[in-house]
């Protein structure tokens, strides 16, 4: 990521719309690597080979001055490709783009910056593109660099700067030339936290004073936060738009049903291969199913969601004092939780014929993430095993907005005196 400055006329008073873009195309064409020699194609006079793919699909959409607006959608939904549009360093294969007033744009890294220059140099070479005079650059300078937190770099090149290093020159850059339109692709991926803290509450800051803020983010819950507006991008067309906590949720919904399917797919996978077993097999533990509160069998759940293992069992002959247990670990077989009906207190003197057990999580604790289950029946003295699935069975506990990290949720509460 780095900074474009775009050339625009300034123009302080614009009402109403400050960017439209409209009806928006925008065609690649991704060429087979075996043709690309020059030899091919001029002594075979062959054609280089390539397919074309529409990365944007008509396209429309309106932000009114003033406004905070979000681009959200996967991996290649083509959020940068619509920014580079917006800033002119792409041309659409159709549609037109209209912006009132200065644009000042951080794009993906490999975009602007002279890697040969100096920081300082660089600094001076996109506010005049930017079109600021030397004095009103030299004024900003200092504060600039401040932001960027690169003092001791700003006189060597750029190019022996990090990813880090370069987003936090590019947004000083852009956030402080007194643009009227500002883009910004993932400034909230690249960077330490700290630093996307600070970024964030200069956005906030530019937000107060009615700037129209363009962003691409992965991270939702900010976009939910400070954008007014949103649309979300699906393989080149817009699949919603609106207010921006709508529009995120929306696409959290299919992001988590998305999920839901593929990680079901991967269950009937595991269904198919014959999970690790092992036991005596006079108790035998015939299905474990995974319910809600509902009594819904499901794959994945939230923290705090009310969680059921339901172990159906048969015992061929009669069995003195089984113990059901169970142990749960995070796919990289971090152990979570192990426990059984003895240490619950729950010891029957004797089992025969079907039945049932159950245990039941009224309020899950587990943080977002994929975990695997095994559920086990021994006798009193866990040194017989009746049987055992061995993390057969798996959920997903999906990941929800402003949330805690790491495995549990705490039950612990902040005080301030
Ligand atoms: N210069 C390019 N040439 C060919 N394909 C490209 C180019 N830039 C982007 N793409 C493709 O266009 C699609 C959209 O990319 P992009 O706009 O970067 O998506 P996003 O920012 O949403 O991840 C992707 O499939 C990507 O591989
Ligand atoms: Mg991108």
């Amino acid at each position: 990521m780095a900074l474009f400055p775009v050339k625009g006329r300034a123009n302080k008073n614009v009402k109403g719309t400050a960017v439209t873009a409209q009806g928006i195309w925008k065609e690649f064409r991704v060429y087979h690597e075996k043709n690309q020699s020059i030899k091919e194609i001029f002594i075979k006079r062959k054609r280089a080979e390539y397919e074309t793919f529409w990365a944007l699909k008509d396209v429309s959409f309106a932000v009114k001055q003033g406004i905070t607006f979000g681009l959200i959608g996967e991996n290649g939904s083509g959020k940068s490709t619509m920014l580079k549009i917006l800033a002119k360093i792409l041309r659409a294969n159709q549609g037109t783009v209209e912006i009132k007033g200065k644009v000042s744009a951080l794009l993906e890294l490999g975009t602007g910056f002279h890697p040969e220059l100096t920081g300082r140099e660089n600094v001076f070479l996109n506010g005049s593109i930017l079109g600021l005079s030397r004095k009103e650059i030299s004024k900003r300078f200092n504060d600039i660099v401040a932001f960027s937190e690169l003092e001791q770099f700003i006189d060597s090149p750029v190019k022996t700067y990090s990813s880090g290093m370069y987003v936090r020159l590019g947004f000083a850059v852009a956030t402080n030339v007194d643009p009227d339109v500002l883009l910004i692709d993932e400034i909230l991926a690249v960077g330490d936290e700290a630093f996307q803290r600070k970024s964030l509450d200069k956005l906030y800051e530019l937000k107060k004073q009615k700037k129209t803020i363009i962003v691409v983010s992965h991270a939702l819950s900010s976009i939910a936060e400070i954008c007014d507006e949103a649309i979300w991008l699906d393989k080149g067309e817009i699949k919603a738009a609106g207010k921006a906590r709508k529009v995120v949720a929306t696409y959290l919904r299919e992001v988590n049903r998305k999920e839901e399917e593929r990680s079901d797919n991967e269950d009937e996978e595991r269904l198919a291969t014959p999970g690790s077993r092992r036991g005596s097999g006079e108790l035998q533990i015939k299905s474990v199913k995974l319910l809600d509160g509902r009594g819904k069998e499901r794959s994945i759940f939230k923290t705090g969601d009310k969680l059921i293992f339901r172990m159906e069992y048969e015992a061929k002959q009669p069995i003195e004092k089984p113990i059901f247990g169970f142990t749960l670990y995070t796919r990289s077989g971090v152990l979570c939780i192990g426990t059984n009906s003895r240490i619950f207190g729950l010891v029957p003197d004797k089992l025969s014929g079907n039945g049932v057990m159950e245990y039941e999580f009224d309020k899950l604790p587990l943080l977002g993430g994929e975990y695997e289950l095994t559920v086990v029946v021994h006798d009193i003295t866990g040194m017989h095993i009746f049987d055992s699935h061995d993390k057969k069975y798996h959920f997903r506990v999906s990941a929800i907005d402003n949330s805690d990290i790491g495995l549990f949720k705490t039950s612990g509460s902040w005080r301030m005196s």
